[in-house]
């Protein structure tokens, strides 16, 4: 049996002796798919369970957590950065965020050995300690997948862990999932829970019309395109490709072959006139991954679009909306989450525009930051932070720092973003965001390549200062 498996069997054999088990997971998409495959599966063994979303497992929640009465606790997408304040309690973790305690400028392949965290009450399954990459190989959902398959026979729970994998962008990196999510796709496919296939990467492929796939298209950003209406109806017209069947809006899983190599071909070939790096072309065609469980042309058909509905909803405070979708509801509460996905999209929209009206992005040497003040909520910074590196309009050569005041406390929510090449380079955010968040009296954690933090208000430019310090010793520039 490999480790991982061995650790799964161990997570599930001590959930199993528990009558009572409460979850606590993460708020984003990859976090109510955790909490949704971990409710599920113990529902399955007739255990009785409750859960809790939750935007950080900081000290002060924490504490809260301590003092309520809750037996076994499973920790889904979030733990690992912050076992040592967990010591004592009753719980199991599985987690795919860099662990706590991990000996800095460690990388991956060497990473083989770190195993276990040894703790009697603690049983902690993170990729991280097999030579597994959390941050494309495995997903929290993943993590909480494979101890699921290990509680009963819940293959077809595959589904939602690819939703987690895409919902946290696992699969953008290669174009497809890699490493031991692709493992789980792979159940999935074999047992018909999901289908995959080679097709354009853009958002809404199956549930916008197509022009509003290229009007909102920003990874990247398509020049000429994106924004404008107008302009992307008139670019489809001028390839004679019918908008409407009938007085439907076509869509992009409406487009035979032909159509969809002509529409990519034309804007493979506009972003390479504006100097834009071949790899932004390759980059809008990979791995497109669907449910065939689900009714065709709907959100949920398709993960990406599932996703993001999952992040409207948790995002927002309504973790149970996604949580009960996921579930297989779809009445009430996918009729909520619907709702839900209306503003969350509005407030992106809105998140941008304030980010160039306040003067956009400014550049460091190694870093490019920008403040998202009390105008950009704390939950979405990362999603924004992302979407400007992401657009191809700023330097991905530099870091992304984004501040915005944290709604829940006093101080600063602070999200970082790197890209492959950087991480490739030595980058470590999970390592910056937690030694400088720590420095100034903060905490902070995640990811090598997207990781966050909670400062006191005021020390931002002293953030961005340290940040920027520690940042150049890890790609060697002095
Ligand atoms: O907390 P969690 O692990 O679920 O979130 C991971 C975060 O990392 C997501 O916000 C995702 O957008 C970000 N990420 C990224 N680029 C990647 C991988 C992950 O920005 N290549
Ligand atoms: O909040 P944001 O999207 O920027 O978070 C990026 C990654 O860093 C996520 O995986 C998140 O869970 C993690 N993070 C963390 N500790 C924090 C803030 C964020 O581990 N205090
Ligand atoms: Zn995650």
């Amino acid at each position: 049996m490999d480790n991982l498996k061995e650790k799964a069997k161990e997570i599930s054999d001590k959930l199993k002796d528990s009558k009572k088990v409460h979850i606590i997971s993460h708020i984003d998409a990859d976090g109510l798919s955790s909490a949704s495959i971990a409710y599920e599966s113990l529902s399955r063994c007739g255990t009785d369970v409750d859960y809790e979303f939750i935007k950080q497992l900081e000290k002060e929640k924490l504490k809260e957590i301590k003092d309520k009465d809750h037996g076994l606790i499973w920790f889904t997408d979030l733990g690992s950065g912050q076992l040592d304040d967990l010591k004592g309690m009753n719980c199991v973790i599985t987690d795919h965020h860099e662990p706590q305690g991990k000996p800095s400028q460690v990388r991956l392949k060497d990473r083989g050995n770190l195993m276990n965290y040894t703790s009697s009450n603690i049983s902690e399954l993170n990729p991280h300690r097999y030579g597994i990459d959390g941050a494309s190989e495995l997903s929290g959902a993943g993590a909480t997948y494979l101890v699921a398959r290990e509680l009963g026979k819940n293959t077809d729970l595959s589904k939602l862990a690819v939703v987690g994998a895409v919902g946290d962008l696992q699969a953008t990196k290669e174009g497809r999932l890699i490493g031991k999510n692709r493992e789980i796709l792979k159940e999935g496919l074999s047992k018909g829970h999901i289908e995959k296939r080679i097709d354009a990467r853009f958002y809404g492929l199956e549930s916008r019309p197509l022009f509003k796939v290229l009007q909102y298209a920003n990874d990247p950003v398509l020049p000429g395109l994106t924004g404008d209406e107008e302009a992307c109806i008139n670019f489809l017209v001028s390839l004679d490709i019918e908008l409407k069947i009938g007085d439907e809006w076509r869509r992009w899983y409406h487009l035979d072959k032909t159509e969809k190599r002509k529409i990519l071909s034309e804007l493979g070939k506009r972003l390479l006139k504006r100097g834009y790096p071949a790899r932004y072309v390759d980059a809008m065609i990979g791995e497109v991954y669907t449910f065939p469980g689900e009714e065709l042309g709907t959100m949920l058909h398709e993960a990406k679009e599932f996703s993001t509905l999952l992040n409207s909803c948790g995002r927002y405070g309504k973790g149970e909306i996604g949580l009960q979708v996921c579930l297989g509801d779809r009445e009430e509460y996918l009729k909520k989450a619907q709702q839900l996905l209306k503003g969350h999209q509005k407030v992106l929209v809105e998140c941008m525009n304030h980010v160039e009206s306040t003067g956009g992005v400014k550049e460091k040497e190694v870093v490019q930051y920008f403040h998202g003040g009390d105008e950009i909520p704390d939950t979405v910074l990362g999603t924004v932070a992302g979407m400007i590196l992401g657009s191809g309009e700023v330097d991905r050569g530099l870091v992304m720092i984004a501040f915005a005041e944290s709604s829940e406390r006093e101080g600063l929510k602070v999200s970082s973003r790197g890209t492959k090449r950087l991480v490739d380079k030595g980058l470590d955010l999970s390592e910056v965001m937690s030694k400088v968040s720590k420095s100034l009296g903060g905490e902070g954690g995640g990811h090598d390549i997207a990781a966050g933090a909670y400062i006191p208000s005021g020390c931002d430019k002293e953030f961005l200062d340290k940040a920027e310090d520690m940042i150049k010793t890890q790609l060697g520039i002095s």
